[in-house]
């Protein structure tokens, strides 16, 4: 990180002026270990939040502006938008994630009287697909909700950062990453059943192993209207399989049932797209079971056919993702390698013995560079906790 806390406070009065007093917070980005594409189709995902994330300090304000600034984004400068005008403006860049947030507090019925100063830092790499934006949502809301006296659980915090996603940018998304920001617990990860939002923290202790995640840097254009096509795939399937079979969402239907059901899916493409759904979601259940019988060895096959899966079923990975995958997959030591998120680019998360990890780095850099031209970058990295106020936890 490029900023001391002290310093992001510093930086907030020189931007915003002396006065009250500034709070700041925390809300990290998320890696999802396993169970991707599930979370609209009713299924269990497995992510865990980062140490890395999106800071922000905030202050009240008498009037109805919202002002914002964000370090990452010094060439916006300040942007000032009024709380009686948020709707999204292509101009307005990154604060379109803030605003959309402000706004579903405000469809939600939770009225916000008062404008606020804000300023936002975040260290997740960009692009990679760590979930920088609903991070930079659940921020704003645990920020709004704090500022301005409101009572709203996380799980509700997690669906507002969606729902401004969804109907303020245009992004289909489910409610993954902003419930593992939200929600996030040290050195755990959240087997999360996204059908009736219970959930449980299951401990990630991989003994002599690590997780790394490494940043193909490169994210395909149009990511957000290939998600939406993905999504809207799984609709046409769901409504064919509803013709003979009762089921709500595809992450109703064992694989025997899907086996049973799928020819009546006329499309090809999309009986593969729901052929990932279902199959991702049994895996990601018996992942689950073996990590807690501390099989790592099976979680990280699993985590490997996962990635076969999103290639060619899901056909939501993309040539330089299906090189790290490959690559680790070939070098010993590597217990499971997939590409992580919504796909088109970003991670893959793999996991790796620690005395691996060198030589890991190592062949997956050189291979990736022979093969891409790119410098593939690689974090190993901690599970954090979920959105907080910083205040309570250190002297600022
Ligand atoms: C993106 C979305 C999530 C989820 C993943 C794929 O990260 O925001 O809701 O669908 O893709 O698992």
């Amino acid at each position: 990180m490029e900023y001391t806390l002290p310093q992001l406070k510093e930086k907030f009065y020189e931007l915003f002026g002396e006065g009250e007093n500034g709070k700041m917070y925390f809300a990290p980005g998320r890696v999802n270990l396993i169970g991707e594409h599930t979370d609209y189709n009713g299924g269990h995902v497995f992510p865990c939040a980062l140490t890395i994330g999106t800071y922000g300090v905030i202050r009240k304000r008498a009037d109805k502006l919202l002002k914002f600034y964000s370090l990452n984004f010094p060439q916006d400068g300040m942007v000032t938008v009024s709380l009686d005008h948020l709707v999204p403006e292509e101009a307005d860049g990154w604060t379109n994630y803030p605003k959309g947030v402000v706004w579903a507090f405000e469809k939600k019925g939770y009225m916000i009287e008062n404008g606020a100063d804000i300023l936002i830092y975040g260290d997740i790499p960009p692009g990679s697909g760590l979930s920088s934006s609903a991070s930079l949502e659940v921020l704003t809301g645990f920020m709004l909700m704090d500022t301005m006296g409101l009572n709203i659980s996380m799980t509700e915090l997690a669906l507002l950062g969606q729902y401004s996603e969804n109907h303020f940018n245009g992004m289909n998304c489910g409610i993954m990453d902003q419930f593992a920001s939200a929600m996030g617990k040290k050195n755990c990860a959240i087997f999360l059943d996204t059908n009736t939002l219970q959930y449980e923290y299951s401990p990630i202790d991989l003994k002599d192993a690590r997780i790394i995640i490494t940043n193909s840097k490169v994210k395909h254009s149009l990511v957000s209207s290939a998600y939406n096509d993905r999504r809207r795939e799984c609709e046409f399937a769901l409504e064919q399989l509803q013709t003979v079979t009762d089921i709500q969402t595809l992450g109703d239907l064992t694989i025997q049932e899907f086996e049973q059901y799928k020819d009546a899916i006329t499309d090809d493409v999309r009986r593969k797209r729901a052929k990932h759904a279902v199959y991702e979601n049994y895996r990601t259940i018996q992942a689950v079971e073996a990590l807690k019988e501390n099989n790592i060895e099976s979680f990280g096959s699993m985590m490997n056919e996962a990635h076969i899966s999103m290639r060619d079923d899901y056909e939501a990975s993309c040539l330089e993702t299906d090189i790290l995958a490959e690559l680790a997959w070939d070098i010993p030591g590597v217990l499971g390698s997939r590409i992580t998120g919504g796909g088109f680019g970003g991670c893959t998360v793999s996991i790796v013995k620690n005395e691996a990890v060198e030589e890991f780095k190592k062949l997956v850099y050189e291979g990736y560079l022979e093969r891409t031209g790119n410098k593939a970058e690689f974090y190993v990295v901690d599970i954090g906790d979920g959105a907080r106020c910083l205040e309570e936890e250190r002297e600022i």
